[in-house]
């Protein structure tokens, strides 16, 4: 690993036995497992004797999944669909209830990024129904499905957000950035209440992740990222010690500075008469 990935993303180990101890007997219910973060995670949690739910719209990748998985430890099932159908996440839905009796964790992988400047998005609106289907009202869709079971067993809703729902937005990813901020401000604000019902919510803000996603962005192609291992490693951590929000150590400081500029800059605007407010 690079000097500077190693410093920006320092390497953390997954302690096995508490996430074993800690998903054996239980179902899990992962979207977008078939590439990335999403098939790196169920990698590392079929090695325990629990249930696998798995989604995603390429189910030949799903079932090959399972299928390489076969000597390991967990029963995985697997669904193609999808998700930015609302008929098919209910019948998505139906089929877990079937298949277990049990949810006891929701793990938000499925996502879909686009990088185009706005002044080429004039007649391509599906860009952000599309953005908003996929990463906002899936996920908003599937928690709100799942809180009875997951009331039920105490469990944990798992997000994968960005570090930029907590930065100043980048150009030119308006459309993925909107859906995923929105996705976060709705996770937290349920959050309090799903918390007082006994269910934890976890946000993963995420750097840049070496996975397919990035890969059409080619500037992206030498710029310091984590691995797939890593964020799972960090997922299971979350799992066995419950943590509310995961984000690189650098983020909080970035967020401050980020905050204060963004201050003076309003300050300085609103003395030039630029404030109705004022
Ligand atoms: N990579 C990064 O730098 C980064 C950074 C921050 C956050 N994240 C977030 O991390 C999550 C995982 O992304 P990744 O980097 O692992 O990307 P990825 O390798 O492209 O995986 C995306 C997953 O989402 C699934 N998906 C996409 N559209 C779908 C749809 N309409 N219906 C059902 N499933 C769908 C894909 O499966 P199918 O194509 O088979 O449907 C795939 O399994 C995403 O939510 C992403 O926003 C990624």
């Amino acid at each position: 690993m690079r000097l500077i990935e190693r410093l920006l993303y320092p390497r953390l180990e997954l302690n096995e036995q508490k996430l074993d101890d800690e998903v054996t007997g239980k179902t899990i219910v992962i979207t977008g497992a078939s590439s990335g973060i999403g098939k790196q995670l169920v990698k590392v949690l079929a090695k325990s004797d629990c249930h696998l739910i798995l989604a995603a719209r390429r189910l030949e990748r799903l079932a090959s999944l399972q299928q390489s998985l076969h000597k390991e430890r967990a029963h995985i099932d697997v669904y193609g669909i999808d998700l930015r159908e609302e008929v098919s996440r209910e019948r998505f839905v139906d089929f877990a209830r079937d298949v277990s009796p049990q949810i006891d964790v929701l793990v938000h992988c499925a996502g879909h990024s686009i990088r185009r400047p706005v002044r080429e998005s004039a007649s391509r609106m599906h860009d952000f129904t599309r953005t908003m289907a996929i990463n906002y009202f899936a996920p908003v869709h599937l928690t709100l499905s799942f809180l009875p079971e997951l009331e039920e067993s105490g469990g944990h809703v798992i997000s994968m957000s960005t570090i930029n729902a907590c930065l100043p937005p980048m150009p030119h990813f308006s459309a993925y950035q909107a859906s995923k901020s929105a996705f976060d401000a709705w996770l937290r604000s349920a959050a309090e209440e799903l918390e007082r019902v006994g269910v934890v919510v976890t946000t993963m803000y995420l750097p840049l992740v070496r996975t397919p996603m990035i890969e059409p962005t080619k500037a992206y192609g030498k710029a310091p990222a984590m691995s797939v291992d890593q964020v799972a490693v960090r997922v299971g951590r979350a799992i066995y010690k419950r943590q509310t929000s995961v984000r690189p150590w650098w983020l909080s400081p970035l967020q401050y500075i980020t905050l204060h500029r963004r201050n003076l800059r309003d300050y300085s605007a609103g003395r030039r008469g630029n404030d109705a407010d004022r």
